[in-house]
């Protein structure tokens, strides 16, 4: 067998959370191109579905912050062999003047939404003795950015990071391995409104050794490294992929 076959997806079932869009969409179109049948799931049909038709993708609709109907997806689908949570949003207000609402909407999607996927198709995994998790954390769970305050989306990407290394050790024997990138700076409509103010934008590419920002598509082949039998050693990973942001 050639080393290249390791990262290949043929016969397995990818389902990616925020994928209409953005990174996901990237990776989605990725796993496809490796092989795998894909299912995006997000919570924006309108763009949901002509997204999956481009990539010859199924689109299901989801909002991760909902555990009921996470586990009815997983259900409908019978498990899947892949899954990526992908989907996140951030919220940029000063850590004093946090509304409530802004605090919680980010935890419940980038945290809480997290974790009710993996537990629904991770059941499904744990039955069927193999499966991959990738989550899609971020630098900002390793570091604290700025000059943009995002105290909420730095702690539940931390948080992402660490319940990756807890769902890693609990079900690593059991054949289902637990990882996640974490991207830097990436040109999606998430990051528009920092490009386009200028102190910020200077910033982000100041303090990114590689001086510019990531496209989507360079995301997506750590994903389909961690998501594949290329790393069947790998588990309870963090893989940053930032440009060198963290090195500073
Ligand atoms: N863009 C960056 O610089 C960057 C850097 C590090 C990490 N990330 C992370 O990458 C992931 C993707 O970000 P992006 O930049 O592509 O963002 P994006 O805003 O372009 O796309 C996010 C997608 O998630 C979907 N989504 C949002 N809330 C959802 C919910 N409740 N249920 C289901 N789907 C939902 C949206 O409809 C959208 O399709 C996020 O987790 C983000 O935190 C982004």
């Amino acid at each position: 067998m050639s080393i290249l076959d390791l990262f290949r997806l043929d016969g397995r079932h990818a389902v990616v959370t925020g994928a209409a869009q953005g990174i996901g969409f990237e990776i989605a179109r990725g796993l496809a191109e490796a092989g795998a049948r894909v299912t995006i799931a997000d919570l924006n049909p309108d763009v949901g579905h002509d997204a999956a038709r481009s990539i010859g993708a199924a689109f299901e609709p989801l909002n991760v912050t909902d555990p009921a109907a996470a586990t009815a997806l997983a259900a409908k689908l019978g498990g899947a062999d892949i899954l990526v949570n992908n989907a996140g949003i951030v919220r940029n207000t000063p850590a004093e003047d946090t509304p409530d609402d802004d605090w919680t909407a980010v935890m419940r999607v980038n945290l809480d939404g997290v974790f009710w996927c993996c537990r629904a198709f991770g059941q499904h995994m744990l039955a069927q003795g193999r499966g991959s998790i990738v989550s899609t954390a971020s630098m900002s769970g390793l570091i604290s950015n700025h000059p943009q305050p995002q105290a909420a989306y730095n702690a539940s990407k931390a948080g992402v990071i660490h319940l990756t290394r807890s769902l890693a050790g609990e079900w690593a024997s059991r054949g289902v391995r637990v990882n996640c990138v974490a991207p830097g700076y990436t040109a999606t409509p998430l990051t528009k409104r920092g490009l386009e103010t200028p102190e910020w934008r200077e910033t982000w590419l100041k303090e990114t050794p590689m001086g510019r920002l990531a496209e989507p598509a360079e995301i997506a082949p750590a994903v389909l490294y961690l998501a594949s039998d290329a790393a069947s050693f790998v588990t309870g990973h963090a893989l940053v992929v930032d440009g060198g942001y963290t090195c500073w």
